[in-house]
C-alpha cells in the first residue's frame, strides 16, 4: 500500500529516492519523507500531502543535495494514524530510522511492551514501535543486521521494512516478510529497494525480487541476502525486466489513465500473444504453461477478486457459463474467506488481480491452497506476490498500469477470461469448431474495435465529450447533477457497475451501477431531473428489454445517456444524450460488446473527473495495489 525507497551507493541519495518515490505514488500520497546520512547523522524530511512538499524540503538546504550518497525514503497510504507529518515515515527513534510497509499486527500488545520500558511513541503508527525493538536489540550489543532480524521475530503480520542507524552509518537493511521489496545492484555501485521495480527501471533492468523472508544487507560496495530466521546467505536468480522506462511515462498524455485509455488496443493484442499459441491450428489454443493443465480437468470455477478485477470476474462467468457450460461462482475475495463456503471436489479457484498484490485476494488463495484446492491467478505483474499463493498465473501483458484506477488491465483481464472460455468451449466440446472459429476471429478483432472508438474525432469521443461537458458545465440543462445511475443487462451489467467505480474514484460523484431489471425494485424511487441514468444498451439479445428499462427511468423525469448501437435510431431518439458505440463493434458477436462499452464509461469518468479538476491518477484516499486486508 505504502511506496518504499532505498538508496546507498555515490549518486545523489536525495535525487535518487526523489524520483523513485515519484513513481511509487501511485502506492499511496497522502504523506511522505525521506531520510538523508549527513555526515554520522540522519536528516528526516517529511510532511503530510503529496511528495513535493517533501522535495521543497529538501532543497531548502544544499547540503543534503550535494553530500548525501545514502538514504530511505516513503510514500504513505493511512492504516493506523491519520496521514499527518507526525504519522508520515520515516519514523526515527533514538540512532534508528526505518520506512515501512504494511501492518504489525499485534502492535497494541508490542505498544504496551515498548511503554513499559520508558519508550515513548511520537506518533500514532504501527510502524514507529518497530524503531524502539531495533534500538533495544542494538542497546544489547547486537549490529543492525541482528537487531532487525531479532525484532522481526517479535511481530506478527505480512510487512517489508528499511532500516538504517546512526550507530553504523552507510549500511541499509531491507526485510520482506509479505509486503513486496526490489533490490538492484546500481550499475555505478552501490545498491537500491524499492517496494516495486517500476522506479529502478531508470537505474537497472537487472532487478531481485527479494522472497518472504528474506533480509538484504546493502553498503555502497556489496549486497547480500541472508535468511530471516537463520542469518545463512541466501542466493535469488536475478530478472531481466520487459518494461521500459519508456512505457512508465505519459508519452505526452495529459494523464496516465488517458494514456492508458488509449493503450488498450495493444494491451490486447500482446495479452492474446503472450497466452495464444498462435502455431497451433485451433482456435483459442492456450500457449502451453504450468495452469493450462489445472484449467483443463476443471469441472466448476470459483473466481476471486476485488474491485475492478471483481467486475471482471462477474463478466467471466457469463462467458465462461455461457459458452462452456461449467459452474461458475463469483465472489468478493474479502467475504470469500470468512463465510465457510462449500467448495465440491473438482473445483478450480481463481484469483484475478492486476497488482497481483492486494491482501484480500492472496490471503483467500493462500488458505484455500493450503487445503489442497488448486488455484490459479491471473494477474499483469510477473513475480507478484500472488505467483507464491497460487499454483500458477496467467499474466495479461497490459504493461504497466500507473493511474490508480484500472482501466488497460481490465481490458486484458475480461480477454484472458474470455479465451479461458473459448478454450474450455473446445475442451467440453460445449461449441462447434466453426462456432470457436467465428468467435475466434471476432476476438482477434477486439482491438481494431476499442481503436475505432478511440480515434480521435470519432463520433464515439465526440458524444462523450459533449455529453459530459453539458452534464458537468451546462446548468441551463441540468439544475444540478446529484448523483449517476448505471444500468445494463447480460453482459452490459458488470460494465455497468465498473462505470459507477470509476465515476466514484476519479470524479467523486456519487454513482451506482444496476442490473437494468432490479431498478424498478428499490432504487427507481431515486430518480428525478437530478439524477443521471448511463443505459448501457448495445443490440444484443437484452437490448429490447434494456430499453422498456430506459422508458420507465425516462417516465420518472431522470436525464438519459444512452450508450448503443450507432444505428439504433430508436433508442438514441429516446435519450437526452447518446453515445454511438464504434461502428467496427457491429462486426463482432453481441457476447464480446463489453470491450466496446469499457472505454466508453472509462471516459465519461475521465472527462468528468478532468472539468471538475480531481487528480485523476490519484485520486483521494486511495492507492494501486491494496496490500492490507
Ligand atoms: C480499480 O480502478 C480500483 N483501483 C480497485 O478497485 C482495484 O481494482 C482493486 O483494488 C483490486 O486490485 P487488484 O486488481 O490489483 O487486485
Amino acid at each position: 500500500m505504502c511506496g518504499i525507497m532505498g538508496y546507498v551507493g555515490s549518486r545523489s541519495a536525495p535525487k535518487v529516492l526523489l524520483d523513485g518515490l515519484r513513481r511509487l505514488e501511485y502506492r499511496g500520497y497522502d504523506s511522505a519523507g525521506i531520510a538523508l546520512l549527513l555526515g554520522q547523522t540522519i536528516d528526516i524530511q517529511k510532511s503530510e500531502g503529496r511528495l513535493d512538499n517533501v522535495e521543497k524540503l529538501v532543497q531548502s538546504d544544499p547540503r543534503r543535495l550535494e553530500n548525501a550518497t545514502c538514504g530511505i525514503g516513503h510514500t504513505r497510504w493511512a492504516t493506523h494514524g491519520k496521514p499527518t507529518t507526525q504519522n508520515a515515515h520515516p519514523h526515527q527513534t533514538g540512532h534508528i530510522v526505518l520506512v515501512h510497509n504494511g501492518i504489525i499486527e499485534n502492535y497494541i500488545e508490542i505498544k504496551k511492551g515498548v511503554m513499559a520500558r520508558g519508550h515513548i511513541p511520537r506518533s500514532e503508527t504501527d510502524s514507529e514501535l518497530f524503531g524502539f525493538l531495533v534500538l533495544e536489540a542494538m542497546e544489547e550489543g547486537l549490529s543492525l543486521e541482528r537487531a532487525v532480524r531479532e525484532s522481526f521475530s517479535k511481530i506478527r503480520g505480512q510487512c517489508s521494512m528499511v532500516v538504517m542507524s546512526e550507530r553504523e552509518p552507510g549500511v541499509v537493511v531491507g526485510v520482506r516478510n509479505g509486503s513486496p521489496l526490489v533490490i538492484a545492484t546500481d550499475p555505478l555501485g552501490g545498491a537500491l529497494f524499492a517496494s516495486d521495480s517500476q522506479p529502478l527501471l531508470q537505474f537497472t533492468r537487472d532487478v531481485i525480487f527479494l522472497e518472504h523472508g528474506d533480509v538484504a544487507i546493502a553498503t555502497a560496495h556489496d549486497l547480500k541476502i541472508i535468511d530471516l530466521k537463520t542469518g545463512a546467505l541466501v542466493s535469488r536468480e536475478t530478472t531481466h525486466l520487459e518494461w521500459s522506462v519508456e512505457q512508465i511515462d505519459k508519452a505526452g498524455f495529459a494523464h496516465y489513465m488517458l494514456k492508458e485509455i488509449y493503450e488498450q488496443p495493444g494491451a490486447l493484442v500482446d495479452t492474446l500473444n503472450g497466452l495464444l499459441d498462435r502455431t497451433g491450428s485451433e482456435p483459442f489454443t492456450l500457449a502451453e504453461q504450468p495452469g493450462v493443465e489445472v484449467l483443463r480437468n476443471a469441472k466448476e470455477l470459483v473466481l476471486l477478486a476485488c474491485g475492478t478485477s471483481w467486475h471482471a470476474a462477474l463478466l467471466g462467468k457469463y462467458w465462461l457459463e455461457s459458452w462452456a457450460k461449467i459452474p461458475v461462482s463469483v465472489d468478493l475475495a474479502s467475504e470469500f474467506r470468512y463465510r465457510n463456503p462449500v467448495i465440491r471436489p473438482g473445483t478450480v479457484v481463481v484469483g484475478i488481480s492486476q497488482s497481483g498484490e492486494t491482501a484480500d485476494t492472496l490471503a483467500v488463495l493462500r488458505e484455500l491452497r493450503a487445503r489442497k484446492i488448486p488455484c490459479l491467478g491471473i494477474s499483469n505483474v510477473r513475480r507478484s506476490s500472488i505467483s507464491r499463493d497460487a499454483d500458477a498465473v496467467f499474466y495479461t501483458s497490459a504493461g504497466p498500469e500507473i493511474g490508480v484506477a484500472a482501466t488497460k488491465t481490465f481490458v486484458s483481464q475480461l480477454l484472458t477470461l474470455l479465451l479461458f472460455a473459448g478454450f474450455l468451449s473446445r475442451e467440453r466440446k460445449t461449441l462447434s469448431v466453426s462456432e470457436l472459429s467465428r468467435l475466434f476471429e471476432d476476438v482477434v478483432r477486439l482491438p481494431h474495435v476499442i481503436s475505432d472508438g478511440l480515434e480521435q474525432n470519432s463520433e464515439m469521443i465526440k458524444a462523450i465529450d459533449a455529453t459530459v461537458n453539458s452534464l458537468t458545465l451546462s446548468s441551463k440543462v441540468f439544475a444540478g447533477v446529484k448523483g449517476f445511475f448505471f444500468m445494463g443487462r447480460g453482459h452490459s451489467f458488470p460494465i455497468a457497475l465498473e462505470g459507477a467505480l470509476k465515476l466514484k474514484e476519479i470524479a467523486y460523484d456519487h454513482a451506482e451501477g444496476y442490473a437494468a431489471g432490479e431498478l424498478k425494485h428499490g432504487p427507481i424511487a431515486m430518480l428525478d431531473p437530478e439524477m443521471v441514468v448511463v443505459v448501457l444498451a448495445p443490440k444484443d439479445s437484452w437490448r429490447e428489454k434494456t430499453g422498456s428499462n430506459l422508458e420507465e427511468v425516462k417516465a420518472r423525469g431522470a436525464k438519459v445517456v444512452g450508450v448503443g448501437d450507432a444505428e439504433d435510431h430508436q433508442l438514441s431518439q429516446l435519450c437526452d444524450y447518446w453515445i454511438p458505440l464504434p461502428l467496427e463493434s457491429r462486426k463482432i458477436d453481441p457476447d464480446l460488446l463489453p470491450f466496446a462499452l469499457s472505454p466508453v464509461v472509462q471516459l465519461l469518468s475521465y472527462r468528468r473527473a478532468v472539468l471538475k479538476g480531481t487528480d485523476v491518477d490519484k485520486p483521494r484516499n486511495l492507492a494501486k495495489s491494496v496490500t492490507v486486508e
